[in-house]
C-alpha cells in the first residue's frame, strides 16, 4: 500500500539527497537527475544517515566514511551490501511510496 511521505514541494533538489520520517522509520530520497528514488535511509556501515548525503555519479553517497548507494537498487560498493528500496509515485503533488 502506497502511504503519502512528503510532497512534491518537499523533493530534494536536482542531484541532492533528503531524508523523510515515514511509520516509525525514515526514507532517504534522492534526485538523480530529476529521477525520484527512495530507499532505507541507515547506511549498513555503521548507521550513518544515508539522506544527508551528497549525489555523486549518481550514489548516494553516506555523510559518515563514503560508502556509496545506488538509490535504485539499495547496493553499495561492497558485495552483499543492500538496503531496501521502497517504490515511489507523485500523485496530486503527493510524494506516496509503498513500505
Ligand atoms: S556509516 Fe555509512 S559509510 Fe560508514
Amino acid at each position: 500500500m502506497f502511504t503519502k511521505l512528503a510532497s512534491q514541494s518537499d523533493l530534494p533538489g536536482l542531484n541532492e539527497a533528503k531524508e523523510f520520517p515515514c511509520g516509525g522509520k525514515t526514507v532517504c530520497v534522492a534526485n538523480v537527475n530529476g529521477e525520484i528514488s527512495a530507499m532505507e535511509n541507515t547506511c549498513l556501515h555503521r548507521g550513518g544517515p544515508l539522506g544527508q548525503g551528497v549525489i555523486s555519479g549518481g550514489k548516494v553517497v553516506c555523510p559518515w566514511h563514503g560508502w556509496e548507494w545506488d538509490p535504485k537498487t539499495g547496493e553499495a560498493g561492497p558485495p552483499g551490501a543492500k538496503v531496501a528500496v521502497y517504490p515511489v509515485k507523485i500523485e496530486g503533488g503527493d510524494v506516496l511510496v509503498e513500505m
